[in-house]
């Protein structure tokens, strides 16, 4: 299942305790003729009340072969429901909002090591630097990541890591995509299969400023994917032949958002 360089890289990370980095050797250039794409995957699809074995293992099949037709990963997982409960008992226990964040990103770190349970080609441990994405995918391995820095969501850390690997992003959500306001509430709301990047930024800036919203992306992430045009998609990722269609680039139901729409 592993070739060599799996465990040149795995060597080196135990040997020195440390992960695989820019200067842990030499970094080649991506070498495959496709973009890797980045998949920020909502903590609310691999655990709510409790981790959801089934959607992982369905995910890490879907993954597989879509990595046997050539397309290569880079993911990012989220906290979810979990996350929230912790927040919540932090807050009221006095954290301020930095440690609060900091114990999320761990929750997030919990998420995305159990999706590597059933991920074959997943490097094994959950990365913490952005850097050593490309020599994890040099080395035929799919690196996953929870959350990096407090202050940002894990959206964010998957726009970043799609612009340091020149990739697209594709948002993995438990919504549809984009709608003008919260279809929950207001059953009028308008879809959107495309968005520009300054609409979408103009409709989360509103959606902010108003407490309580849920967002399906925020406005950090939003913002370096327009400063480095990066292709994105937001799609439910409960239905996987939908997220296989956009990756093979056919019709799939979702929100395209790229720079004129
Ligand atoms: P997310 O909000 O990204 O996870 O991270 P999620 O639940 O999957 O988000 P949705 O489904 O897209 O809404 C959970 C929390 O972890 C902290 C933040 O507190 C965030 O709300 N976090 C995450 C950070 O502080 N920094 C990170 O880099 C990532």
């Amino acid at each position: 299942m592993f070739d060599e360089s799996f465990f040149k890289i795995f060597n080196e990370s135990q040997a020195s305790e440390k992960q695989p980095t820019e200067s842990s050797g030499d970094v080649e250039e991506i070498d495959f003729d496709r973009k890797p794409v980045v998949l920020s995957v909502g903590g609310s699809l691999i655990a709510q009340e409790k981790p959801n074995a089934s959607f992982i293992g369905k995910f890490s099949e879907k993954i597989k072969e879509l990595w046997t037709e050539g397309h290569r990963f880079a993911i990012v997982v989220g906290g979810g429901a979990i996350c929230r409960n912790y927040i919540a008992a932090a807050k009221a226990l006095g954290a301020n909002n930095y440690s609060a964040d900091a114990l999320a990103i761990m929750v997030t770190r919990v998420n995305a090591m159990l999706l590597i349970q059933g991920l074959e080609k997943a490097y094994p441990q959950v990365l913490e630097n952005v850097f050593a994405s490309k020599k994890v995918l040099n080395a035929g391995m799919i690196p996953v990541y929870g959350g990096l820095l407090p202050g940002i969501t894990t959206d964010c850390v998957a726009a970043l890591l799609a612009e340091f690997l020149g990739g697209t992003f594709i948002n993995l959500t438990n919504v549809d995509g984009v709608y003008s306001s919260d279809p929950r509430d207001n059953p009028r709301a308008k879809f959107y299969p495309e968005i520009s990047y300054e609409r979408l930024i103009s409709l989360i800036s509103v959606a902010e400023s108003k407490p309580g919203q849920n967002l399906v992306m925020d406005l950090p992430s939003c913002l370096i994917l327009k400063r480095s045009k990066i292709p994105a998609i937001i799609l439910n990722g409960n239905d996987l032949d939908n997220f296989a269609s956009a990756v093979r680039g056919l019709p799939f139901k979702g929100t395209k958002v790229c720079e004129k729409a």
